[in-house]
């Protein structure tokens, strides 16, 4: 054997452990300035090609988005016999008529118990590669579970609930249609709601016009938000690609990471030092929308998002490498908020689908 074939197999660990902190490193001045010079702000121009959000988000070859699947899904969202108490479903916490959030700091779950995060919009969620503040699920069919057994949340029995679903005329006539020949389980509950929840798309914004050419579509003042944002204020150093989500964890230096027993956030799911404090990048589009904000809900507004990182983050234990104290004026500022205001699209209107009755 020769002796050089021991090695080989450090590379793929080498280069997997590059991999894996290369996201990490710190990024320097002038690589944001390269940043900038990288994009031409102009409507429809082809260097800002890799913010458009493809029209269909990925889903699993085992759960194509039908007709069917998504009729079903829709009714399960909305339905409150899916909790324990019978009093909150899906859309209490992910309300289409606030940005499919519930305009709460945290949220609250069954018997109006605090919870400690924010609930996050589900807008997009399905051009998520990794769920979750602190990515604790993969995919949209991993997550639905959760919140109906989370005792704090939904707080259902599950044995009860695939019984009376079983038992349902009503159900089992939309579970054969959308899953025929197979069991109404979790499998497929989970399923229909995560066809359902790739539906909620947010792509008809006026940024989305202005990217497809329309050069009404942004104010100058917008656009030079964005120019801001992918530029001199570093913004897509973690809000990157056409969901404004590196699918990342970073701590962002949150004055609640001061304070005693702290939430480690990802750290938990993978104890890395580097993790601690660390969630997961959300999307800013429709953050117009979705106030207050990050995972504790401490910023009510935009403006006060923005003069977080301002400060370059306010507890500075582990702090991204990619947080940077900033040097904008009340203008940038305002247009650094004008331009994410630009990432709302018109309000769309839900169809509440009626439930079955039995
Ligand atoms: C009591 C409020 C509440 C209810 C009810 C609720 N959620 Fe959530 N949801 C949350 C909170 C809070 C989080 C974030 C928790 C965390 O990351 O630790 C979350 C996270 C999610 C995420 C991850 C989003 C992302 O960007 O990472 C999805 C998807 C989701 N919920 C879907 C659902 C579905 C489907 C249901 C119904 C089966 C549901 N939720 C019910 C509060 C709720
Ligand atoms: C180091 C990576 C990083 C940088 C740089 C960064 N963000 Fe964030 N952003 C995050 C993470 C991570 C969160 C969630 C943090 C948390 O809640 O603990 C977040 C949260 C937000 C939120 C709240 C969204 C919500 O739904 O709660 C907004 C808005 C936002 N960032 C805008 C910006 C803007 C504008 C800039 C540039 C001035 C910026 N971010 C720079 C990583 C980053």
């Amino acid at each position: 054997m020769m002796p050089s074939q021991k090695s080989l197999p450090a590379l793929p660990a080498l280069c997997a452990l590059f991999l894996a902190i290369a996201p990490l490193l710190p990024t320097s001045a002038p690589a944001n300035a390269a940043a900038a010079e990288k994009y031409v702000f102009s409507a429809g121009h082809p260097s800002l090609r890799e913010f458009v959000l493809p029209p269909q988000s990925p889903h699993p070859a085992d759960n194509a988005p039908t007709a069917d699947r998504i009729a079903l899904g829709s009714r399960l969202f909305f339905d409150p016999r899916l909790s324990g108490d019978g009093n909150m479903s899906c859309a209490s916490c992910h309300n289409p008529a606030l940005g499919w959030s519930d305009g709460l700091p945290t949220g609250r779950g069954s018997k109006s118990m605090v919870l400690g995060r924010a609930s996050p919009t589900v807008f997009n969620v399905g051009y998520n590669s990794i769920q979750m503040w602190d990515g604790r699920k993969r995919t949209l069919e991993d997550q639905a579970m959760g919140p109906m057994e989370a005792s704090v949340e939904m707080n259902m029995d599950t044995k009860r609930l695939f019984a009376w679903l079983n038992a349902s005329e009503g159900y089992r006539t939309l579970f054969a249609k959308a899953y025929p020949g197979e069991a109404i389980d979790e499998r497929t509950l989970s399923k229909a709601l995560a066809a359902y929840q790739r539906t909620i798309v947010s792509n008809t914004s006026p940024f989305d016009r202005w990217l497809k050419g329309d050069a009404r579509a942004m104010g100058e003042r917008q656009v030079n938000g964005f120019r801001l944002f992918a530029g001199k204020a570093n913004c897509v150093a973690c809000h990157s690609g056409p969901n404004f989500t590196d699918n990342g964890f970073h701590n962002v230096g949150l004055a609640a990471f001061g304070k005693p027993e702290p939430d480690l956030g990802r750290y938990a799911q993978r104890p890395l030092a580097l993790m601690k404090g660390a969630f997961k990048t959300p999307t800013v589009r429709e953050a117009a929308r979705t106030a207050p904000y990050f995972h504790d809900g401490s910023a009510r507004t935009l403006m006060e998002v923005i003069e977080h990182y301002v400060t370059g983050g306010v507890v500075r234990t582990n702090l991204s490498p990619s947080m940077k104290a900033l040097e904008l004026s009340a203008t940038e500022k305002e247009d650094l908020v004008l331009f994410m205001q630009a990432l709302s699209s018109p309000f769309m209107r839900v169809e509440v689908p009626e439930l079955p009755r039995d």
